[in-house]
């Protein structure tokens, strides 16, 4: 883990909409150790003279790290600004991600809406490295409109190798894929419960309505795996800015186990 922040060099940029960019970054040249990192983790990013903020890992490597970056304000923008070439300062991994290794053997459901799905990008590229450990994976993504939609030349290869179920709220008269909520693709789904370990990331509403449809589905709570965004500082549990019901966003999630954490999401 590093502690103080270190330069990791840009390697590759690549727009997914007009204000979301995919970073790929590598292993600083010298740094004899690999990287090591795990799905739903995330590592605070700064940009000298600006500031920091956190941003989740949604790649599965040792020699590289990928960030999809949503600009919003002035640390998210500056780094936009940035090209290959140029360096982002980071320290971490913090947090808890995905219990991967704790649901081996676990069919998986992956459920996701807009930026949300960034993390679960990480831990889908972590299950195509390990797909033996893993029963039938089914995917559900959704975004508001298809110039929306992340990750595309992911989705074509996840449509091959998962059972991928991609939607959007809207679309043109001539859009070809799905449209509807995501919850309502999850809910015609059919799925049971059986053997099945459910990861959720998206803005709180959604978390919200997906909840009560696997509920409906007749899942149970300590099934299902929820990623929280809260403002952070520190990023370690020194602060208190993350917390929520006594829980440090930063170290104790930012991924829960919806039994744990049930009343405190929004
Ligand atoms: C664990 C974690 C993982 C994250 N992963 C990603 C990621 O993969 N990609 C990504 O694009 N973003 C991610 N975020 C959100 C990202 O950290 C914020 O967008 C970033 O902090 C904005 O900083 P800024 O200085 O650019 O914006 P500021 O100038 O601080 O704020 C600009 C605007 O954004 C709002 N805002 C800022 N941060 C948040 C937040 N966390 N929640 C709600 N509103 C906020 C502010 O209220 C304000 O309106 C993550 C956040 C957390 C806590
Ligand atoms: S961000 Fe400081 S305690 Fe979580």
């Amino acid at each position: 883990m590093l502690f103080s922040p270190k330069p990791f060099r840009i390697v590759k940029k690549e727009a997914q909409t007009t204000d979301i960019c995919l970073f790929k970054l590598e292993r600083p040249r010298g740094e004899k150790e690999k990287l090591c990192y795990d799905p739903g983790e995330f590592f605070q990013v700064s940009v000298p003279g600006v500031g920091e903020a956190p941003f989740s890992v949604c790649s599965c490597s040792h020699d590289f790290i990928e960030f999809n970056i949503r600009g919003v304000g002035s640390v998210s923008n500056k780094l936009l600004e940035l090209e290959p070439g140029s360096y982002m300062w980071l320290r971490g991994p913090y947090g808890n991600g995905y219990p991967m290794k704790d649901l081996i053997g676990n069919n998986l459901v992956i459920i996701g809406g807009g930026t949300g799905v960034a993390p679960l990008r990480g831990v889908l590229k972590y299950v195509e490295k390990h797909r033996a450990d893993y029963e039938k994976v089914h995917v559900f993504f959704g975004f508001k409109r298809p110039e929306e939609i992340l990750f595309k030349k992911d989705m074509e290869v996840w449509n091959r190798i998962f059972d991928l179920h991609l939607t959007v709220d809207k679309a043109p008269k001539d859009y070809k894929g799905r449209v509807g909520l995501v919850t309502k693709i999850v809910e015609e789904s059919g799925l049971n419960n059986k053997n099945k370990a459910v990861m959720i990331c998206g803005p709180p509403i959604m978390i919200k309505f997906t909840i009560m449809t696997l509920e409906k589905l007749g899942f149970n709570h300590d099934q299902i795996f929820v990623s929280f965004e809260r403002r952070m500082k520190c990023g370690v549990g020194m602060c208190g800015h993350c917390m929520i019901s006594g829980l440090y966003v930063c170290k104790d999630g930012p991924v829960f186990r919806y039994d744990k954490v049930k009343g405190v999401h929004e």
